[in-house]
Parts: C-alpha cells; structure tokens; sequence
C-alpha cells in the first residue's frame, strides 16, 4: 500500500510540495493529507488539490507513515514535542527547516529522521533537493524519500557537514538569480535609457531561453559562453567584465550566508 503522506505547516513551502508531488506524480492527492496552524491556508491548498485536511497536528501524526514538517526552525522542535506520542519509531519523519540538523531532529524522536532542503524550482518540477539521511534510515525510507523528491526535481545525498554551502549553491538560489536579472536589467536602464518594464522583459525572457540551452544534455556554461561570444567580440567583452569583477560579488555572498548560518547555530551574539 502506498505511504500516507501528512505535511505540517501549507505555507510557501508545504503548499509548493503538495502542489508538486501531485503534479509530478509522486503521490495522488488522498494519500496527502495537511495540518496548519491557522486554518486558512490548510482550507486553500485541500480546495486547490483535493488533498485531505487533518483538524490538528496529532491528528494528522497518528494518520500518517511519513511526515514532512515544513514550519520555519523555531517551530520545529515544539510541533515535534506537540507530536510526541504519535510519532513512534515506525514513522518517517522529514524536515525541510533550514538550520535544523539531523542530530537535534533525532534528539526529540524515536522516528526515523530525514532532512530535506528542497528548492521553489520543484514548483516546475525541475532543480536540486538535498537530502540528509539519518544513520537509522532503512533502505526502504531512502528509496521513498528519493521517489519522493526525484518525482519534483533532482534528490542530491549530501552530509550535514555540507548543507550549508550546499543550501546557498541551490535552495537560496532561485532568489540569487532572479535578484542578477533584476539588477542586469536596472543597469540597462540606468545605463542605456531602455525603459525598466521593457529591460526587465527582456532580461527575463533571455534568462528563460538560456536555462532552457543549459538544458540540452551535454551543454555546460562554458559552452554557451563560447558559443556566444566569439573572439574579440562585444559579448567577449562584456564577459571579460563579469569575469573580472563578479568573482568578488559571489565570494561576499558565500561569506555572507555562511556568517548568517553561523548564526543561527551558535545564537544571535554571533552575528
Ligand atoms: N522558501 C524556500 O525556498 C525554502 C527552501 C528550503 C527550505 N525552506 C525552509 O522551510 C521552512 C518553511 O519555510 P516557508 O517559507 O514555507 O515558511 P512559511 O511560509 O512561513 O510557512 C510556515 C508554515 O508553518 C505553519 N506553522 C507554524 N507553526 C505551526 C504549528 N505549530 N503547527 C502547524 N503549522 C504551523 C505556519 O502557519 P500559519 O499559517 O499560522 O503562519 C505556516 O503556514 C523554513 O525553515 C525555511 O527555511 C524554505
């Protein structure tokens, strides 16, 4: 028999997997069911999919084989001790919550845990999920978790001690790049006059069509590089830019998220 799939917390996250799983075939929408805090965002998406609606996060504990938390790091832990008589050891539990590892989600629960930092591109059923496997998963919880989040995008294993700089590469991601494209067409504008609606259009849809080159198997960035801007060219030029000054751009933005990581795991003194 299929997995009942119980998914805590239908805000942007929560929403986007039941959204997802559905559309990707992962599971069919009776199998999923949801819990919220308040009612209104539950009541939205079960209108939306036809997934089931649970009256509270005990109830949809005690009816679920797997789990998915998707409330933000502070809620996490108190939502698991809500949960505590319901989830037993023959429970999968899985947390999307940036900054709550592995060890501390085992702390709190005899469940069998998984960590998962999936990204919005599930949405369009495309990008990474990292996954973080707890040393007591079975082979069965791993073939399920990978179905799971294959069926949304790409599911990558990672370690814990890799999450971070992982989560920054992917999940962060989607918002690093939107925020060059914006920034590339308010350039033009600054720069060039063309009116901001029309560069930031036009950027987009550029933007669009290169992911979808990047798609073609085989196809890496210094390959479209090249095939763009040819010896001595324009574009060579303004490629020359980006490699000069733009290096220093992402360095500060890894050192950045890592110094924000930090601290959340050692407390606000850190920051
Ligand atoms: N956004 C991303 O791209 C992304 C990617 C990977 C991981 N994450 C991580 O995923 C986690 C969730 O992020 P999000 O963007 O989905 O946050 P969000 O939109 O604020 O959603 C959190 C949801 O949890 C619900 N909630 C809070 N406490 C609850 C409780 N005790 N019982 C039941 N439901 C409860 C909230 O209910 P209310 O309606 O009452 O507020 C809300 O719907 C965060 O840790 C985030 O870092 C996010």
């Amino acid at each position: 028999m299929d997995r009942r799939i119980g998914i805590i917390g239908t805000g942007s996250m929560g929403s986007m997997l039941i959204r997802s799983f559905i559309r990707g075939g992962a599971a069919v929408p009776r199998q999923i069911s949801a819990a919220n805090r308040t009612p209104e965002a539950r009541i939205a998406i079960a209108a939306e999919t036809g997934i089931q609606e649970a009256a509270n996060n005990r109830a949809l504990a005690a009816n679920a084989d797997i789990i998915i938390l998707c409330v933000r790091q502070p809620d996490v832990v108190p939502v698991m001790q809500e949960i505590t008589e319901q989830l037993t050891s023959n429970k999968l539990l899985i947390s999307v919550a940036s900054d709550v590892p592995v060890s501390e989600l085992e702390a709190h629960t005899p469940a069998r845990v998984v960590r998962v930092i999936p990204s919005v591109t599930s949405e369009q059923l495309k990008g990474v999920s990292l996954i973080v496997f707890s040393e007591d998963t079975a082979p069965a919880d791993r073939e399920k978790v990978l179905s799971l989040f294959g069926a949304i995008g790409t599911p990558v294993v990672i370690t814990e001690s890799e999450m971070e700089a992982y989560t920054t590469l992917t999940s962060c991601a989607p918002a690093f790049f939107a925020a060059m494209v914006r920034e590339f067409a308010a350039a033009a504008t600054r720069m060039t006059g063309i009116p901001s609606n029309e560069a930031e259009h036009l950027a987009r849809e550029t933007f669009i069509g290169t992911g979808a080159l990047l798609e073609v198997p085989h196809t890496s960035s210094a390959d479209l590089i090249s095939r763009v801007a040819t010896p001595g060219g324009i574009t060579e030029v303004g490629v020359h830019v980006i490699s000069r000054d733009f290096p220093a751009v992402c360095d500060e933005l890894f050192t950045a998220t890592a110094r924000k990581h930090a601290s959340f795991r050692n407390g606000p003194s850190e920051e």
